[in-house]
């Protein structure tokens, strides 16, 4: 099945509690929140205050992305801000088979995110730990970036090898997804598209999530 993660980075943050609840609107079934410190990535946007304010207002799963140095560190605080699935970078400095242990021993789902430069064979070792990969099809740091088509073949393998190992999990991808880019995702094997710029923005949410769903089953 494929789901559609929003991601805020993109919405009114002036009107946070407004956008998360016009985007449950239009029917998604996560709302994906990037976290990021201005050291692990070139770019600063919110933290676990924020999402802890937001967590009463929304039905949603949150889809927490950090794209900070030491996740292992600050998982605490965005268990305690509602978080229900945490994704952290391979390439930051906590150890990535500890952090994952320490975030289903929250009763958290654990993600795992790929840079473009790092190998899909990087993540081989916790694919049976794992709730979800999630492959960067930009360079993370920024929304409304352009999708790197390159990223497929990671896509393709990490799939393959799920289907090789009998496991049935969900593959993300993050970055320059529209309409446009969709299909071309999940045809290589991705099931869950998270997309900022081609939904917040946009007039009607309803409307932009159904084209984008339609684009993705084309
Ligand atoms: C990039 C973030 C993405 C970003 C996607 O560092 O991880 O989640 O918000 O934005 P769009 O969909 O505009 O590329
Ligand atoms: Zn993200």
């Amino acid at each position: 099945m494929i789901k559609i993660s929003p991601s805020v980075l993109a919405a009114d943050f002036s009107d946070l509690r407004r956008e998360a609840q016009a985007m449950e609107n239009a029917g998604v079934p996560m709302l994906h929140l990037d976290v990021m410190d201005g050291h692990f990535v070139p770019n600063l946007s919110f933290g676990a205050p924020v999402i802890r304010s937001l967590r009463p207002y929304s039905g949603l799963l949150f889809d927490v992305h950090l794209m900070i140095s030491d996740p292992l560190r600050y998982l605490d605080d965005y268990v305690k801000a509602g978080a229900d699935l945490i994704t952290f970078h391979l390439e930051s400095d906590s150890e990535p088979g500890e952090t994952i242990r320490a975030i289903r021993a929250k009763g958290k789902k654990a993600g795992l995110a790929l840079k473009p430069a790092t190998p899909w064979s990087a993540a081989e070792p916790y694919l049976d730990e794992l709730d979800m990969l999630v492959v960067m099809t930009v360079e993370p740091g920024f929304g409304g970036q352009s999708f790197m088509e390159d990223m497929m073949p990671k896509v393709r393998a990490l799939r393959q090898e799920l289907i090789r190992r009998g496991k049935d999990m969900d593959i993300m991808v993050d970055g320059g997804i529209a309409p446009s880019t969709a299909k071309t995702a999940v045809q290589n094997g991705a099931n869950v598209l998270v997309a900022g710029s081609a939904l917040f923005g946009k007039p009607d949410y309803s409307a932009a999530v159904r084209e984008l769903l339609l684009a993705a089953q084309a």
